[in-house]
């Protein structure tokens, strides 16, 4: 099936109109074959390398918000009504101003520091860094700048030059995108929720009457997870209901004690609203694999998707979330750990659609302790072997209350309840903890896969009960989390 409406957005300062563009079709393929922009390259076709990095633009609450995300496993249709920018364009678009014959501070930053080699990955870098670029307008340290080019891999030149572009850029004469001119050109493109066979509704009733008069279309968020099966698995698919324009489920409330995220909100802003009530997560949310990923993978997309390594799932299972779910019907609400019937399986009707993810909030309680381990071959931009979430509260020396959210244990994200019970009203003891550590280690079967052993697995479990426990009493060293955020140099 073909669209009947165009497909618009904004480039190089103009309006760009495509009819007939399937609802498969990837953004990557839409460039390079379509409209010839052949700067941007693929690389791995799974968003794991960033040589294919574009930057969108689209008015958010604080004006126009750029993102830099993966083009190869993005569909074309999704960016209907945005701004786009190229590795091409930073020189040539007149919202930028960039002189005739010039490069853009960010491109000159890199030839500077010979920071390319063979230049594949470089159109990636410089689409990471002009999104940096623009919103840390001074000069930024080595860390912000390791975040902002966490999806991008490159493989001959080595980092060093490139972080040290990425601190040049700012020396150079500054050139900045005229974002009002790009916010007027963008209120001139209005939005059409339902282009043939790509739906895009901006609201949620909207979304679940075509939900319930289409539930062949395949549901797509930020489709980090669906853009793989395209690129992949090769498959197609024929109608396809995209979830990130509706209103209600792009917030993120905070009432009565507890935070509603929507399912659209975007990994990176979720995280950030976990953050700040939860700052021991940082460590945890900037593992979750790169920038682009995050800017355009949502909390909901996760949830939904189920793998049993998903990073969300066990968090959210310790935090005690509840998702809910929504159909014309009405709605109804449940644990996350009771939301998956078996792998990648849950009770999603054909009609709902996940519309909220519900947490209660911290309280002031005194011995409140959340962590959350990521055991990855990779530090940075890797699939969990094992994830373990827990939260717990110590009164009186002994162990008021705890929730245990495991990944890579089992066919689902699960709940460790054996652990808890096991832990509950005991002494907070290494006598207690290494008899919950075994009682971890015998509550699942996990299998052998590429990523680890079984056996390997079953160890670290228990392994990440005992450091628990070791951070508990102050041993901050043992934190290898804090690894992560050793400079390059
Ligand atoms: C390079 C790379 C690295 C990654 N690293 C990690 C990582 O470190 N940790 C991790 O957990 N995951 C990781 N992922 C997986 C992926 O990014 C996440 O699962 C992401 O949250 C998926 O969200 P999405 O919005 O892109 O979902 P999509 O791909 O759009 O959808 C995923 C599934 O959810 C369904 N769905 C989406 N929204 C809804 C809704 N509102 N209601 C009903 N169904 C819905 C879709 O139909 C589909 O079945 C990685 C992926 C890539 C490509
Ligand atoms: S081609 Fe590797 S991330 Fe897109
Ligand atoms: S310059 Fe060759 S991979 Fe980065």
């Amino acid at each position: 099936m073909t669209d009947t409406l165009p497909l618009r957005f904004l480039h190089r300062g103009q309006v760009v109109s495509l009819s007939n563009v399937a609802p498969d079709r990837t953004l990557l393929d839409l460039l390079r074959e379509d409209l010839s922009c052949k700067g941007t390259k693929e690389g791995c076709g799974e968003g794991d390398c960033g040589a294919c990095t574009v930057v969108l633009g689209q008015p958010g609450p604080q004006g126009l918000q750029l993102q830099a995300i993966n083009s190869c496993i993005r569909l074309a249709h999704s960016v209907d009504g945005l701004a786009l920018w190229t590795v091409e364009d930073l020189s040539t678009d007149p919202n930028l101003g960039v002189g005739a014959g010039q490069l853009h501070p960010v491109q000159q930053a890199l030839v500077d520091c010979h920071a390319s080699q063979c230049g594949f990955c470089t159109p990636g870098f410089v689409m990471s860094l002009f999104a940096f670029y623009e919103d840390h307008p001074g000069m930024p340290d080595r860390q912000a700048i390791q975040r902002a080019l966490s999806g991008n891999l490159c493989r001959c030149t080595g980092y060093r030059p490139i972080v040290d572009a990425a601190q040049h850029m700012t020396e150079l004469p500054p050139v900045r995108l005229d974002r009002q001119a790009v916010l007027d050109a963008l209120s001139r493109i209005r939005p059409e929720p339902v282009r043939g066979a790509y739906l895009q509704p901006l609201e949620l009733t909207e979304l679940l009457r075509l939900r319930a008069e289409h539930p062949q279309a395949q549901i797509v968020a930020g489709c980090t997870d669906v853009g793989l099966w395209v690129t992949k698995q090769h498959k197609r698919f024929a109608q396809v209901l995209d979830v990130t324009r509706v209103a209600q489920l792009r917030q993120v409330r905070q009432a009565g004690g507890r935070l509603r995220i929507g399912a659209a909100v975007s990994l990176e802003e979720a995280y950030q609203a976990l953050c700040g009530h939860w700052p021991e997560l940082h460590a945890f949310a900037a593992r979750f694999a790169g920038l682009p990923v995050r800017n355009s993978g949502t909390l909901g997309g996760n949830v939904a998707n189920g793998s049993p390594i998903g990073d969300s799932m066990p968090l959210l299972i310790a935090l005690g979330a509840e998702l809910v779910l929504v159909s014309l019907r009405g709605e109804r609400a449940m644990p996350v750990e009771d939301f998956y019937t078996g792998y990648r399986q849950n009770r999603l009707a054909a009609d709902e659609v996940l519309a909220f993810i519900d947490l209660p909030l911290p309280t002031a309680a005194a011995g409140q302790w959340l962590r959350a381990y990521k055991i990855s071959k990779r530090y940075d931009d890797d699939i969990s072997a094992v994830c373990l979430a827990v939260a717990l509260r110590l009164e009186d020396d002994r162990v008021a209350e705890v929730s245990i959210g495991a990944g890579g244990v089992a066919a689902t994200p699960a709940r460790a309840r054996r652990t808890e019970d096991a832990l509950r009203g005991q002494r907070w003891s290494p006598a207690t903890v290494e008899q919950a550590a075994r009682v971890l280690r015998e509550e699942f079967s996990p299998i052998s896969d590429m990523r680890a052993s079984a056996a390997y697995r079953t160890q670290v479990l228990g392994q990440l009960l005992q450091r628990l426990w070791l951070q508990t009493q102050g041993h901050a060293q043992i934190n290898l989390e804090s690894l992560g955020s050793q400079e390059l140099t």
